[in-house]
């Protein structure tokens, strides 16, 4: 593993966020370093991971037999799964989006792979489908010469194939920088056929062999053991394993503050033929996702404490579409958070452990506490908070949304909340 523990700071430690004394101290961040040299994170900066060693470190605290099975419903990227086979421990993780599942399974299989896929078949140019959605950045050659790749690794498959996927990714990724603004989570579409990018086919080959050579060499640093690792495109919500069925739950929610994943994916996704412009299911069913559906049902009476106060504050805001369409948001998110806090109950062991990320946010001027909802949603469902350890954030992707920023906000934490399966059967809450 790369790099001390000690090398990450930004636990906060004023009076008012310090943790009670009987928690186990922490110096280790959760949050991603601005470059983390092992593995995957600098190679794929995805915003909303967190840090490859500390959770190494954290599993490593948490872990009580060479059999504990890792879960993470919200995978990412996969660096719950990659961390767990670091350890040599069986895991499983899920996520919604098939981009960042296609990264995780890279991270857990590059240790398979002999060689790179070095060149697509010298066939004809792809014809390209008038609807490709690559089509929004790329000019008709350079989308076709991308789908002669595309075409050619679907015929290998495996981990080859996992890889060869991952560089276009980021080969299109960087030939489409010119569509990004400051809000890394938003990406422009071409508006005239002139801001279509070309690239000469030799160029882009060249490109396309590269990457996946660079990602060979970084991506060794995970470190690979050998142990079962099983990756699914699935929803937190409906979680297809059986009843008692995992030991440990490390994972980060999705953030509640309208960040879009699949459109911060949008170009990733247009390389595995989904056009997000078109076809809006996956933007639809993502957890946090500011387009809204039908709720399950849940009463809002159900909620505990803090949730119901948050509601009640989104409710009574002054401002226009507080208590219409960002009511609808948020008891959306409130109803995936706790359909999938069944759902991991329901999967997990009697004695199972859970460490959660959790980033707290603002609503105007609400603050939006997560990591209390969280906890307190879990303590109703049979789990007893141990631990709440805040760091202070830094970097916030909102704070770039403008309009946003007119109202007064305090600092945003990021706490890991570590709990465990309650024994006594109570029921009773147990978080202040
Ligand atoms: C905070 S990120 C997790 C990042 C991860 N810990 C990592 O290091 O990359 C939350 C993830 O939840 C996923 N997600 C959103 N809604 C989901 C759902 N209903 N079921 C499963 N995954 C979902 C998003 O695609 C995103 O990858």
């Amino acid at each position: 593993m790369a790099g001390s523990p000690m090398s990450q700071t930004g636990r906060q430690t004023d009076a008012s966020t310090a943790p009670p004394a009987h928690v186990r101290h922490r110096t280790l961040s959760p949050k991603r370093p601005k470059l983390e040299t092992a593995g995957m994170a600098d190679l794929f900066p995805y915003y909303a991971g967190f840090s490859f060693e500390w959770a190494c470190e954290e599993l490593a605290s948490i872990r009580t037999s060479d059999s504990d099975i890792v879960f993470d419903p919200w995978n990412g990227s996969g660096t719950t799964t990659a961390a767990a086979q670091y350890h040599g421990l069986r895991s499983v993780g899920i996520d919604l989006n098939p981009v960042v599942n296609i990264i995780a399974q890279l991270r857990v299989h590059i240790g398979e792979i002999g060689e790179i896929c070095s060149r697509p078949p010298d066939t004809a140019d792809v014809e390209v489908a008038l609807d490709d959605p690559l089509l929004a950045w790329l000019t008709p050659p350079t989308t076709s010469r991308i789908r002669s790749w595309t075409q050619a690794l679907s015929e290998i498959s495996g981990p080859a194939s996992t890889l060869g996927l991952v560089a276009l990714f980021r080969v299109v990724r960087r030939i489409t920088r010119s569509f990004e603004g400051s809000n890394p989570t938003w990406v422009r579409r071409a508006s005239t056929m002139t801001q279509l990018i070309d690239v000469p086919v030799h160029a882009l080959d060249q490109m396309i062999v590269g990457e996946q050579e660079t990602i060979l060499q970084r991506l060794g640093a995970e470190g690979n053991r050998h142990s079962d690792v099983l990756l699914a495109t699935a929803s937190s919500t409906n979680i297809p394993l059986a009843d008692s069925s995992v030991d440990i739950i490390l994972t980060s929610p999705p953030y509640l503050t309208r960040l879009d994943y699949a459109v911060a994916h949008a170009r990733e996704l247009a390389v595995l033929s989904i056009d997000i412009a078109n076809d809006r299911t996956l933007r639809r069913e993502l957890m946090g996702t500011t387009l809204t559906r039908p709720l399950s049902g849940r009463p809002i009476g159900s909620y505990g404490v803090e949730a119901t106060s948050l509601i009640e504050q989104v409710r009574s805001h002054q401002s226009k579409a507080s208590a219409g369409y960002y009511l609808k948001q948020l008891l959306q998110y409130l109803d995936d958070l706790t359909s999938s806090l069944d759902e991991i109950s329901r999967v997990a062991t009697p004695t199972a452990s859970m460490a959660l990320v959790v980033q707290d946010s603002y609503y105007k001027d609400i603050h939006v506490k997560l990591a209390e909802i969280c906890a307190e949603e879990a303590s109703t469902r049979g789990w007893t908070v141990k631990d709440r350890a805040p760091f202070e954030v830094t970097r916030l992707l909102t704070m770039m949304n403008t309009a946003a920023q007119a109202y007064k906000k305090g600092k945003v934490s990021e706490t890991v909340v570590t709990l465990e399966r309650r024994h006594d059967g109570s029921g009773a809450k147990v978080c202040e």
